[in-house]
């Protein structure tokens, strides 16, 4: 973990300009692609893969939006809207005589071809289609054989055909059950329309469902490292508060952390708190209360406030009273501490990983993929009616200056350095 005084947070901007790998980087990915030499080559192959599935849905969204590409040519505050972004990051778009434009190698496909590619999985006529198009296409084909793999077990690839078993492998044995998962989520950002939400084809149990997908694969033992880092000066056993626990995947590892803990659990969904609640029965230590976190009239105060992704739960503006009310929680010196991915940084996120002594070739590979992807969840929260809106860094910021509030340390919470845990204090 890095402190505040070794690296300022709060004076990083949220970066506008696309981070690319150098050619002789890129020369080595495909060398990996192509050798296949181990179990990472294949997630690393996922994950060029996963770039061109977001890039057709992206231009397949462009196709029905293009009063998006007006607005970045008039320079309007459209500019900072997600979409653009993604479609910038991602290299959708390029500037052509000082106009936002289609880059010219994606410019072929057209608005029939990419709906029925994303509607039917029916191949365009490849006749007209750059090589770059051709391999957007079958890198999106690719995965969606993998997502409907995940769902239908028993169901064979249609248009996998090297590698297959090792494919199934993959799959079955759930090494890549996040990144499916996401895979299918972002699917849905193809019915992205400027100025209203998707309906979410999701319930919203879904989602919590996800999150433990993500603390099985990735966040558990990071989580447990800081959270024991953090509370190393406590003379006590900790007490802490969980906004929106879900499943309570973080308050059954504090316990096992720290067995005379105590803690708070709020859950808004009924079926999920029903579930969590049962799971807990039997621990006095371990309350949970079905009610919106804004509806609480808490009485206690707690060493640590747990915000684990549920921030996008809520509007740019009731970001800030979150954190407000959050912080009233807290005992003397207790802190917020919360897992969130934030799209923009990977300014900040390198410096991170330097400073932990592990930005190695290998992890600037992945941080450059996860990175990516980021731009298309951050458009997701703002877009899907599940979520209020993203949490963005900039704003972010913005709203800890302005609650008193400053981050005291952060690390990584997963080892893509795709989301963070923050701690968060009260200035004295
Ligand atoms: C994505 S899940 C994450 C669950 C858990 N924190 C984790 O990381 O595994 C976010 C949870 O916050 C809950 N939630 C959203 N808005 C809330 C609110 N206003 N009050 C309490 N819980 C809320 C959701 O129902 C959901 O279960």
């Amino acid at each position: 973990m890095i402190r505040n005084n070794e690296l300022n947070f709060l004076s990083f901007n949220e970066s506008s300009s696309p981070v690319e790998l150098s050619a002789s980087i890129r020369f080595l990915i495909r060398a990996i692609r192509f050798l296949k030499p181990g179990k990472m080559a294949y997630k690393l192959d996922f994950y060029e893969r996963f770039l061109n599935y977001l890039r057709i849905i992206g231009l397949a969204s462009l196709s029905q939006n293009q009063s998006v590409l007006d607005d970045l040519n008039a320079e309007n505050e459209s500019t900072n809207h997600s979409f653009a972004r993604f479609l910038i990051h991602l290299g959708l778009v390029e500037k052509q005589d000082s106009q936002w434009k289609v880059k010219a190698e994606y410019s072929s496909l057209a608005k029939n071809q990419l709906l029925a590619l994303l509607e039917k999985s029916e191949k365009p006529a490849s006749t007209k289609l750059s090589e770059a198009e051709r391999q957007l296409v079958d890198d999106f084909l690719h995965i969606r054989d993998l997502v409907k793999k995940y769902r239908q077990p028993e169901t064979s690839f249609k248009h996998i055909r090297k590698h297959r078993k090792t494919w199934e492998r993959l799959v079955q044995s759930n090494q890549l059950d996040y990144e499916i998962r996401l895979s299918e989520t972002l699917f849905h950002l193809w019915k992205f329309r400027s100025g209203s939400k998707i309906r979410s084809p999701f319930d919203e149990a879904y989602y919590t469902e996800s999150g433990r997908s993500a603390f099985r694969n990735f966040t558990r033992p990071l989580f447990q490292k800081y959270i024991s880092q953090l509370a190393s000066n406590l003379q006590h056993h900790p007490t802490v508060f969980d906004l929106g626990c879900g499943y309570g995947n973080y308050v059954e590892l504090v316990r096992e952390t720290f067995p005379g803990s105590q803690l708070t659990g709020v859950e808004i969904n009924p079926e999920v708190y029903h579930a969590t609640r049962e799971k807990f029965s039997t621990d006095a230590n371990v309350e949970i209360i079905n009610t919106d976190f804004f509806e609480l009239n808490a009485t206690k105060q707690y060493d640590f406030v747990l915000m684990n992704y549920v921030l996008f739960y809520f509007s740019q503006e009731d970001q800030k009273a979150v954190l407000r009310k959050a912080a009233s929680l807290l005992n003397p010196g207790g802190s917020i501490v919360l897992c969130q991915y934030f799209s923009g940084i990977e300014n900040l996120k390198e410096q991170l990983a330097e400073r932990q002594k592990e930005f190695t070739l290998f992890k600037k590979i992945v941080m450059y993929y996860s990175d990516k992807i980021l731009y298309a969840n951050t458009l997701w929260n703002d877009s899907v009616d599940t979520f209020a809106s993203a949490v963005k860094w900039d704003h972010f910021r913005q709203n800890l200056r302005e609650s008193g509030l400053y981050i005291e340390s952060t690390t990584n919470a997963d080892p893509y350095y795709y989301s963070l845990f923050v701690e968060i204090k009260k200035l004295s």
